[in-house]
């Protein structure tokens, strides 16, 4: 049997992830899918003007993800693939229960998309390049089938966050546990005695993985799969012809949001370029464990520069996920911003007497060089902001 077919035969036997039922928090507003272009466009296309009507691929969309972005999105045209033809059905299954005529659905293997003979504004492939026999043949047939400024969701598994999962995957390896009946469980009281310090320890508390025969499959039991560290993950997205345009949430990967603000350190990881930053940051923290990222086929990524005046045309976003707490806080500060998309923790931000008229701005609607004008501090903040997943511009 090929690598491909064991893959769609896991996925057939455990639809991941566990198929549900009730989408309702889509429908009411109250979550949306991670990466999703309603609540994101300007995240990836800070320069244009804001529209719905993309045309978006999501490329193995297992049980949910179809339906979360037609519910979310519902003037998109969604098109949605995958191996699992159990996926595919409980897909439909939603698509009609919740009223989506916006997604066509295919059967069919990620390689073969460029059959479809379709060219997309986004593309969202999430948790499946690692899965492929040669995830650079996938990521080249993504980026053919992405149009000239299209925009590339994904993500990957990260080497070191997992160490614990492949120490695992080699475990049931040797013991020849497969994701037969019953085997699910058998690890699961096998799990619940593994030592406090062992590697998968952290990320099992992070996971809901663990809980369902599902997840287990696809975190320990997977017939294939492999990792990127920061750098081999640059590495990939060159070799492919695309560039990396910015993580879905940055703050993780940023010294001055994490504890290495605080140390000797962050005059020298000033000095390094980002994406030594972010690989510094990884192996700093030890446990992120997945990388979620865009990317595009342009020849430079937009990325925002702070040192010529170009930030005076932003205008600020607030992103979806900030919580504000106004209890328990340090001296001087009149409520603490969290941006719940974190997976890793990340400093608060600390809105205080001086700031916080600034913050308030961003309701208005207006330029950051229209704040400037009362606020000297504006360029500051909102790099903070920006650096800290608060907030995202769009180009006046
Ligand atoms: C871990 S699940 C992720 C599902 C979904 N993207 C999400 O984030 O919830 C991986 C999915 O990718 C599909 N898949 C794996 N390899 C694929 C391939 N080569 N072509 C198409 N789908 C694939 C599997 O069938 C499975 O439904």
């Amino acid at each position: 049997m090929t690598n491909t077919n064991l893959v769609q035969q896991l996925y057939e036997q455990q639809p991941y992830p566990v198929p549900p039922t009730d989408m309702s928090d889509f429908v009411n507003g109250q979550m949306f899918p991670a990466g999703s272009p309603k609540d994101y466009f300007h995240l990836y296309w800070p320069d244009k003007p804001f529209r719905q009507d993309l045309e978006i691929l999501i490329a193995g969309c297992g049980t949910a993800q179809a339906t979360e972005f037609a519910i979310t999105n519902p003037k998109a045209h969604i098109t949605a693939i995958d191996l699992s033809s159990r996926s595919l059905e409980h897909t439909k299954m939603l698509l009609e229960k919740y009223n989506c005529s916006n997604v066509t659905l295919h059967q069919m293997s990620l390689e073969l998309v460029g059959t479809l003979g379709q060219q997309f504004d986004l593309i969202i492939c999430t948790g499946v390049l690692h899965h492929m026999p040669d995830p650079d043949v996938g990521l080249v047939v993504l980026r053919e089938c992405l149009k000239s400024d299209g925009r590339l969701l994904a993500m990957v598994y990260a080497t070191y966050g997992r160490t614990g999962v492949y120490m695992f995957q080699e475990y049931c390896r040797l013991l020849g546990v497969t994701w037969a009946p019953g085997s699910c469980e058998q690890m699961r009281q096998v799990l619940k005695q593994t030592p406090a310090d062992h590697p998968i320890v952290s990320l099992a508390k992070r996971t809901h993985d663990l809980l369902s025969d599902a997840g287990m499959a696809d975190l320990l039991l997977h017939p294939q799969d492999r990792a990127y560290t920061v750098g081999q993950l640059m590495q990939w997205l060159d070799d492919c012809g695309l560039g990396f345009e910015r993580w879905l949430m940055q703050a993780p990967y940023l010294p001055r949001c994490c504890v290495l603000a605080q140390t000797p350190h962050m005059t020298k990881l000033n000095t390094l370029p980002m994406d030594q930053q972010y690989a510094a940051v990884e192996l700093f923290r030890g446990n992120i464990h997945i990388h979620t990222f865009i990317a595009s086929a342009l020849q430079s990524p937009s990325v925002i520069n702070w040192e010529t005046d170009q930030w005076k045309t932003l205008v600020p976003i607030r992103m979806r996920g900030v919580t504000v707490q106004t209890e328990n806080l340090p001296a001087g500060a009149l409520a603490s911003l969290q941006q719940a998309g974190h997976l890793f923790p990340v400093a608060s931000v600390l809105l205080t007497q001086s700031n916080v008229a600034m913050y308030q701005a961003i309701e208005q609607g207006v330029t950051l060089g229209e704040i400037s004008k009362k606020h000297p501090q504006t360029r500051d903040f909102f790099k903070m902001l920006w650096d800290f997943d608060q907030v995202f511009f769009r180009r006046a």
